[in-house]
């Protein structure tokens, strides 16, 4: 699939079907992440392949606790109606784990470690691209209390949680979503 095409038609989905993905795709899409850029090539990432019904089902029940909890904190009606039952039904959840000792220069800056974050953003991208290549849809999940999705994951308290990408064929075609104009975005320097 062409590039440009991949970035422009890829949509997050929320409704995947049960068929299981092949080990040889999921690996494809590991690999498409391991080639992102990172600082000084420190590759700051690492993978979880969850396909455990019973995980699926903590990592549910984690998500409707945060949801609620969002919810009251936020007030945004939209969280009331966001059903995510598709935790349960996904073939396939890829954590995301990042390492903030890998993270370049900027460790030692003010703001503190956030190549690492760079990079695994990159890693994640590249993996929705590869998916989406490969005939599948994905979705960037981030709902979730980091030290609960570690007690469920058993990650060292050291290391990040930061997304955890739903991976499967779609159940019907994402809706499209906008984007603004280039132009509201962008100033040039010249
Ligand atoms: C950092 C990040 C966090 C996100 N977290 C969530 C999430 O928790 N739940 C969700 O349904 N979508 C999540 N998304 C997906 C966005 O909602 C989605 O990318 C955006 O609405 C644009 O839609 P599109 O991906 O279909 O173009 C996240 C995306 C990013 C980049």
């Amino acid at each position: 699939m062409e590039l440009f095409t991949a970035m422009k038609e890829r949509r997050s989905c929320r409704n995947f079907l049960t068929e299981p993905v092949d080990e040889a795709t999921i690996e494809k899409v590991l690999e498409a992440a391991t080639w992102a850029p990172s600082p000084l090539n420190t590759q700051p990432w690492e993978f979880i392949v969850i396909t455990n019904p019973e995980v699926k089902g903590k990592i549910f029940a984690e998500g409707e606790r945060s949801r609620k909890w969002a919810l009251e904190t936020t007030g945004w009606k939209w969280l009331g109606a966001y059903a995510l039952d598709f935790l349960k039904s996904v073939p396939v959840i890829i954590a995301v784990i990042g390492d903030p000792k890998k993270s370049g220069v900027d460790m030692f800056m003010e703001e503190g470690p956030m190549g690492y974050q760079a990079a695994c953003s990159a890693a994640i991208q590249n993996m929705h691209l590869a998916a989406y290549s490969l005939g599948l849809s994905t979705l960037w999940f981030t709902l979730f209390d980091k030290k609960a999705l570690r007690e469920v994951l058993g990650i060292l308290p050291e290391k990040i949680p930061l997304a955890l990408i739903c991976l499967g064929k779609p159940e019907h075609s994402p809706a499209p979503t906008p984007r603004k104009d280039i132009k509201e975005k962008t100033t040039y320097i010249r």
